[in-house]
């Protein structure tokens, strides 16, 4: 009898959970607590799971953001929108016949693991409650939608938001809006809202590096692979220069230059930031110091008066499911072998989390076949996988600056390296981009 597998989630990391899974046999059921396939990519007025924009383009380039078993069509353009993803994902899906294996409307509210190593799994559909059982578990509920607010002294008599409930721009018509944060949601809402908004500020508590989407005419991250055999150092001094040469310092348009080098935070793809500032549409602004009424306190002791506060502070990764004592990555580290592993249960897998500079779904793929092929009885994980974690951890891709949004940082072109290595040498035939380097991971 094949196994059992749980897929909790049908977004991007999911429906390719399920489809690799199900080329191995297995039985499969994907719980989807929305009605469609796509997760984020689901653009919807309604706030609910998905964190999209009405505007949002993807940041990775087509070539670099397509699954190795099925590309996005040809006539898609550089930086597809969330529509063009949204249909790619359903075609996936419906491509593999992993559709017909998902329970739509239907929300997972606990996951339990036996003594025998097999799930317990609650869902919840209509308000009513259904018990299931299942030999493995692949989490696969995404890591950008649990909306991580900031708090200040004092209080702000207007509307405070956080960039999760940002969907179309008009609502900012005529409205005075400042913008916390320094990433890509900031820097997105910040450039939108000022084609409406009576004025926007953005205030930044630190430098950034802001990377354009093209570099010589080419997508910022195919531009930036043509040239990762350099040895890091001399990659940063690379990147830095041709930033340098394309925007000048951060400082010249008011802003903090960043303290580390490139890479020691998560990347900002904005084509249009400098640009706004620079036409008058965007002030800078530093860290805020306090709240008082509608009047907002900056730490250069400047004051301003807003309508609308857009927290673009980023998102906690959550697992409402599990026990909180049983597992918690809300914070701190995140112990998972491979960023799917966990040290001591081993019919549970964590797929898509973890936070490449690049694209999230071909890292997911892979993980995804490692696991199928696990379940399935063809590949065994390394007896060792505690001291494995422990090197992970120990020796990231990057140093990072130490906030909240670093913990599951990796490096998208060496942590597909690291996964191939774990898959048989004739799949390496779909990755061509792969095939000199697989011993430098
Ligand atoms: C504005 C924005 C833009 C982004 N742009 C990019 C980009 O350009 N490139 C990139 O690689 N990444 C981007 N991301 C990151 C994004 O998270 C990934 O692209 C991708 O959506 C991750 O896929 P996922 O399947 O892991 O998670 P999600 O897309 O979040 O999907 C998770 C799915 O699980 C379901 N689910 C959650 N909990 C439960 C439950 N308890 N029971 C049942 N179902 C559940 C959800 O309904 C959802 O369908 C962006 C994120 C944001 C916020
Ligand atoms: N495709 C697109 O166009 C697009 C658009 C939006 C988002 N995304 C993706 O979605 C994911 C989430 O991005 P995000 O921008 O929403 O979140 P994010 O990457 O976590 O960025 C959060 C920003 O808020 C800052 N911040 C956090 N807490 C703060 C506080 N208390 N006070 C002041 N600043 C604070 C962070 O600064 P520190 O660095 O100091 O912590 C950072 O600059 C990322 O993967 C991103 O690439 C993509």
């Amino acid at each position: 009898m094949p196994k059992s597998v749980c897929v909790i989630g049908a977004g991007p990391s999911g429906i390719t959970a399920a489809k690799n899974l199900l080329d191995q046999g297995l039985l499969v059921t994907v719980f989807e607590a929305a009605g469609e396939i796509g997760g984020n990519w689901i653009f919807s007025e309604t706030p609910g799971h998905s964190s999209v924009f009405e505007t949002t383009h993807i940041i990775s380039s087509r070539t670099l953001s397509q699954y190795d078993d099925y590309h996005m069509p040809e006539d898609y353009p550089d930086y597809p929108s969330h529509a063009h993803l949204a249909t790619y994902f359903k075609n996936y899906a419906t491509q593999f016949g992993v559709e017909k294996r998902i329970a739509f409307h239907t929300k997972v509210v606990h996951c339990k693991c036996l003594p025998d190593n097999r799930w317990e799994i609650i869902t919840e559909r209509n308000a009513v409650l259904q018990t299931h059982y299942f030999d493995a578990l692949a989490v696969c509920n995404g890591h950008h939608w649990n909306p991580r607010m900031p708090s200040y002294p004092g209080h702000f008599s207007g509307r405070l938001m956080h960039s999760h409930d940002v969907k179309k721009f008009q609502d900012f018509k005529h409205k005075k809006v400042l913008v916390i944060g320094g990433g890509n949601s900031a820097c997105d809402v910040a450039v939108e809202s000022s084609r409406v908004a009576a004025s926007v500020d953005i205030s930044w508590r630190r430098g950034y590096w802001i990377a354009p989407k093209f570099l010589m005419g080419v997508p910022a991250d195919v531009f930036s692979h043509k040239v990762d055999w350099m040895p890091r150092w001399l990659w940063q001094k690379m990147v830095k220069l041709s930033l340098r040469i394309r925007n000048g310092a951060n400082t010249m348009y008011g802003l903090p230059n960043p303290d580390g080098p490139v890479g020691s935070h998560h990347p900002t793809i904005n084509e249009d930031l400098f640009y706004t500032i620079r036409h008058g549409k965007i002030k800078p602004r530093p860290d805020i110091e306090k709240l008082d009424g509608n009047t907002v306190i900056f730490n250069d002791g400047c004051r301003a008066e807003y309508d609308v506060i857009v927290a673009c502070t980023g998102y906690i990764i959550t697992h409402p499911f599990f026990d909180k004592n049983f597992i918690d990555y809300s914070e701190g580290e995140v112990p998972l072998w491979l960023r799917m592993m966990h040290p001591d249960i081993t019919s549970l897998y964590f797929i898509g989390l973890f936070q490449p500079l690049g694209c999230i779904w071909p890292g997911a793929e892979l993980q995804s076949k490692i696991m199928a092929r696990e379940i399935a009885g063809l590949w065994n994980r390394p007896s060792d996988i505690k001291n494995k974690i422990q090197q992970e951890l120990q020796h990231p891709d990057f140093k990072q600056i130490n906030t909240a949004r670093h913990t599951i940082t990796v490096d998208y072109h060496k942590f597909r390296k690291r996964l191939l290595q774990q898959l048989p040498k004739d799949y390496i035939s779909k990755t061509p981009i792969y095939k000199l380097s697989l011993q430098d991971a």
